[in-house]
């Protein structure tokens, strides 16, 4: 069995390990049996199954009425067990002591007539150990369902079984199966079989369709039902023939065309490699097989074709297994596998694949299914590129496993016939809505902590550390330090008083900022931090400004100040937050900016209610603070280093435009560098660049590295540290680069995002980061050619949003118009700008707009 070592986060920042799993006992003596509704036990398929009434019967069932008619004369091996039931009107638990195992739990429905109950009105759910296998359940019309699992061996309509097949660990030391009928209705059980799985049935790792490499799936935390299993090519094989007493079903009812393929068999010499094999499947299996006829046919133009009927909006594991029954050397027989319509496998050779002839082997693949699609279709046929003298695809057997997702197995309904309950999908969204709130809640509470600590390390008085670091919305004057060693800056030339005729912002008297402020009014504070407040206000035109006032005990002097008036007036881009003006009264120190009515993009990704950005706008907002970033890169001689990239500091504005806010850790570029002894290492943790943090070398690239963690950051809409995360998962960069590298980001996705993007873009979008990412900065993309995959990537998302039912022409309408007014906006910064020859360069490749 798998066994799994849990992860829990004890306190804050204190990791420990627990151990879960902990194997006891002999596997055998944890097997129950159980024929429901009997105190008497019956011998079913040479085995004994127990009475839940019966004295030893080593189960506690909690209520329950016992139901006995005896005509039931299907002819079902089991029919015996199916003379008696459990019925049920109130909630009723099965309680099993067990080891802590792996189990199969088969679950026998038959629905007997009994007394007034008619069984077409019964209506349940069931839940073993808080995982949920069923809900609002209706057995007949399950039965009368061709997608259900197993229909019952009976040739009868009227001896119709339904038996369901679950996989789990069981990590406690009891095994509670509660049945729970729907308010005012009934629900019943036949028979219950607890069948405990000693060997490696099922791994972790395990090939994504159409993405090659391995994902993890971390199976033991997820229930597994098997929704099909079939013998390819063969009859049925009967639970007896099975060590684990699965039924392998016929596969031919499930073909598309079903001459496709011809059985062929033979038993001769099937070996398995290692006697444990027996637990994935029996020999029986591997005997038999479909291989592709018409084999002689020039023009090998078709595929053998399954088709399946399964739930929507689940994951699920497909099991292929093979025995190579009739080539005797590697690369003669190659064929493909395709899993709805994607390649799962191409230059696929059983041959070298099992290491020989008449070897069992089975391949597992991983398939996501969106809220659309219910049907799961298996295709296999020639691989005519792989030079191969034998190209006829085979197929020895199939499994098909639905994985959990968020404790449920249960099919979600759309349509909720009782109204007012809330639908499945309402339910798992009100969760995540949970989750987010409680991350929240412990970011904030982080935070607080974080912010204490810094306070009192920057107490007046401790002189050294002067730097707050990472505020959000806050300027500081770290600019200076290196202006002051740099002669060709124009920081220097301006000596601190007459920087003044540098400036371009208005010049404010406090009397205005107080009227602006309501005198400074605790109400209007949108923003704090160790420099002081950020208040929003009104000057007397009407237009919404961001006023941050420093505070007067800050350390930051006069210097600083000056400095940073003079590096805002000199930047002016659309996608840089500019300032409107300063006030220099009375000690004061007072900036003010240009009002950002949508605040902080970190904001919209999560720890707040605000609605979720889509995908087209979070790659909008990605590009436009991609190109304020590039603006400052090259926009000026030595080009400036923002050196604090991050969400908080991407601020958007009425029409969710971004802009890059707070160059107060800005620094001249490297040609200034150079120049410099040592630089402290500035920046918010969890966004450093760990090139920058080694060698203390400030480059553009420590910007790109931030970038990327942003990039990630709004894939996945989550902090980037998050301490109350598992140890793995804490650093948001080395957690999503882990599924990058195995291109996978889409499984740690926003869930706001589940669907509503095209993968493509989603695809080119990690492996932007990824490169953002790299370790050493040279290896790193400039910010300009970020910009330009960015802008690929959106237009690749457009067409796909075009193609998925044209949706948003709209939208690409008002995309046009802001690229105009774009234009303009830099034209206009260019001639305000016209003394600083630092008129902006880069532009104009963005007639992307695309229209469909
Ligand atoms: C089993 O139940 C039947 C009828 O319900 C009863 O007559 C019989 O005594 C019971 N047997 C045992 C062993 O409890
Ligand atoms: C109940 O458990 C006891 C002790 O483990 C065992 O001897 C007995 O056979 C069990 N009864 C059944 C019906 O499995
Ligand atoms: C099938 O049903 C008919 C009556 O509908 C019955 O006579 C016959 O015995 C049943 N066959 C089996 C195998 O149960
Ligand atoms: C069944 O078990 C669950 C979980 O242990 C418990 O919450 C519930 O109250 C039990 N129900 C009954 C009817 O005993
Ligand atoms: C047993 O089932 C038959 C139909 O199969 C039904 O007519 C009869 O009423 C049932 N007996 C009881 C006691 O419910
Ligand atoms: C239950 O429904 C099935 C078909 O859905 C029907 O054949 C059967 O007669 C119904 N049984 C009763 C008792 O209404
Ligand atoms: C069979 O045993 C081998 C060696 O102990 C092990 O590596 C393998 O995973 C086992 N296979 C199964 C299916 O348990
Ligand atoms: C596996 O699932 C558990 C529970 O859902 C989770 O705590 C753990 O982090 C997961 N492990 C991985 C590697 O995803
Ligand atoms: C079965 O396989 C054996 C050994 O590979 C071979 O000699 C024999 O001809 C095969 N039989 C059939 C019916 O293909
Ligand atoms: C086989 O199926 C795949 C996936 O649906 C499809 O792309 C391919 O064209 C098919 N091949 C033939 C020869 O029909
Ligand atoms: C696969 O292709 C077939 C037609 O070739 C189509 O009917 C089916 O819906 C496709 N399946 C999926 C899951 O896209």
């Amino acid at each position: 069995m798998r066994k799994v070592q849990g992860m829990e986060v004890l306190g804050l920042l204190f990791l420990v390990m627990i151990p879960v799993f902990v194997r006891t006992g002999k596997a055998e003596t944890n097997t129950f049996l159980i024929n429901c509704g009997t105190n008497s036990s019956v011998n079913v398929d040479d085995r004994r199954w127990v009475g839940d009434l019966a004295p030893d019967s080593n189960l506690t069932v909690s209520s329950g009425i016992v139901a006995t008619n005896s005509t039931f004369n299907g002819d079902s091996i089991y029919a015996p067990l199916y003379r008696t039931a459990r019925f049920f009107t109130n909630s009723l638990n099965y309680t099993f002591k067990v080891a802590r195992e792996s189990y199969f739990l088969r679950l026998h429905f038959y629905p007997l007539s009994f007394q007034d109950y008619d069984v077409n009105q019964s209506s349940f759910s069931v839940v073993a150990n808080g995982l949920k296998l069923v809900s609002n359940f209706k057995v007949p019309s399950e039965i009368s369902h061709s997608s259900s699992y197993l229909q019952s061996s009976g040739t009868n309509s009227s001896s119709f079984v339904l038996i369901k097949e679950y996989f789990f660990d069981v990590d406690t030391d009891v095994f509670v199966i509660e049945f729970i009928p729907a308010k005012g209705s009934f629900g019943f059980v036949s028979a219950i079989e607890i069948v405990p799985v000693v060997d490696n049935v099922f791994v972790d790792s395990v090939n994504k369709v159409g993405g090659g490499a391995n994902i993890y799936l971390n199976l033991s935390k997820r229930g597994i039902e098997t929704m099909y299993r079939l013998n390819v090519g063969g009859s049925e094989i009967k639970s007896s023939d099975d060590e684990l007493w699965r039924t392998w079903g016929v596969d031919s009812g499930y073909m598309l065309t079903a001459d496709a393929g011809s059985e062929t068999t033979n038993s001769s010499t099937i070996t398995f490699t290692s006697a444990n094999e027996t637990s994935v499947a029996p020999l029986l299996v591997y005997e038999t097989a479909r291989t592709m006829s018409n084999a002689q046919v020039l023009e090998k133009r078709f595929n053998m074709s399954w088709k399946f009927e399964v739930d929507p909006d689940f994951d699920y594991l497909i099991r292929l297994h093979f025995c190579e029954l009739d080539v005797d050397k590697a690369n003669q027989r190659i064929f493909r596998i395709y899993i709805n319509n994607q390649t799962a496998a191409d230059r696929f050779d059983v041959f070298s694949k099992a290491g020989g002839k008449n070897t069992p082997y089975h391949q597992d693949y991983f398939d996501v299914l969106s809220p659309k699609i219910n049907t799961l279709w298996i295709q296999l046929g020639p691989d005519t590129a792989g030079g191969a003298s034998v190209t006829d695809a085979f197929l020895n057997g199939l499994e098909i496993f639905k994985l959990s997702r968020n404790g449920n197995l249960a099919r979600i309904e759309i349509h909720n016939p009782e109204g007012n309950k809330m639908s499945m999908s309402q339910i798992l969204l009100a969760g995540i809505g949970a989750g987010i709130a409680s991350i929240a809640i412990f970011v904030a509470l982080f935070m607080l902590i974080f912010c204490f600590c810094k306070r009192r390390r920057n107490k007046p008085g401790d002189t050294k550390n002067n730097s707050p670091g990472w505020w959000p919305l806050f300027l500081h004057g770290a600019v200076v330090n290196s202006t002051a060693n740099c002669k060709g800056s124009s920081g220097s030339q301006n000596p601190v008083g007459s920087v003044a005729s540098a400036r371009v912002g208005r010049w404010f008297t406090l009397a205005e900022i107080k009227a602006a402020t309501d005198n400074f009014d605790d109400s209007l504070v949108v923003g704090v931090g160790g420099f002081g407040k950020v208040y929003k206000g009104e000057i007397e035109d009407g237009t919404l400004v961001a006023i941050k006032r420093a505070n007067p005990q800050s350390e930051q002097g006069l210097a600083e100040f000056e400095t940073e008036i003079e590096m805002l007036s000199r930047l002016r881009h659309r996608h840089l937050v500019s300032m409107i003006g300063f006030c220099e009264e009375q000690n004061e120190m007072i900036l003010v900016y240009e009002y950002m009515s949508n605040g902080t993009l970190r904001s919209h990704l999560f720890g707040s209610d605000l609605p979720p950005l889509s995908w087209k706008q979070r790659l909008e907002v990605c590009i436009g603070a991609a190109r304020g970033l590039h603006y400052l890169h090259t926009g000026s001689d030595q080009g400036i280093i923002h050196r604090d990239v991050k969400t908080t500091n991407i601020l958007l504005d009425e029409n969710f435009v971004a802009k890059v806010a707070d160059f107060g850790l800005s620094k001249n570029g490297p040609a200034l560098e150079h120049t410099h002894v040592s630089t402290a290492v500035k920046g918010s943790f969890g966004y450093l660049d760990p090139e920058y943090f080694r060698r203390q070398q400030l480059t553009e690239k420590s910007d790109v590295y931030s970038f990327g963690v942003v990039l990630l950051e709004v894939v996945c809409a989550r902090a980037v540290i998050n301490p109350s995360l598992p140890k793995d998962q804490i650093n948001l960069a080395e957690w999503a680069m882990r599924w990058q590298r195995q291109r996978s980001l889409e499984t740690i996705i926003d869930p706001h995002l589940k669907r509503k993007y095209s993968s493509e873009s989603l695809k080119k979008f990690g492996e932007i980061a990824e490169k953002c990412l790299a370790d050493e900065g040279k290896s790193r993309p400039t910010m300009g050619e970020v910009l330009w995959h960015l802008e690929y990537v959106l237009q690749i998302h457009q067409a796909w949003l075009c193609a998925n039912d044209g949706e948003n022409f709209s939208n690409s309408q008002v995309m046009v118009t802001i690229e105009e007014k774009e234009a303009e906006e830099v034209q206009e910064a260019a001639t305000v700008n016209d003394t600083t020859a630092l008129a902006p360069k880069q532009k104009d490749d963005e007639e992307s707009a695309g229209n469909c």
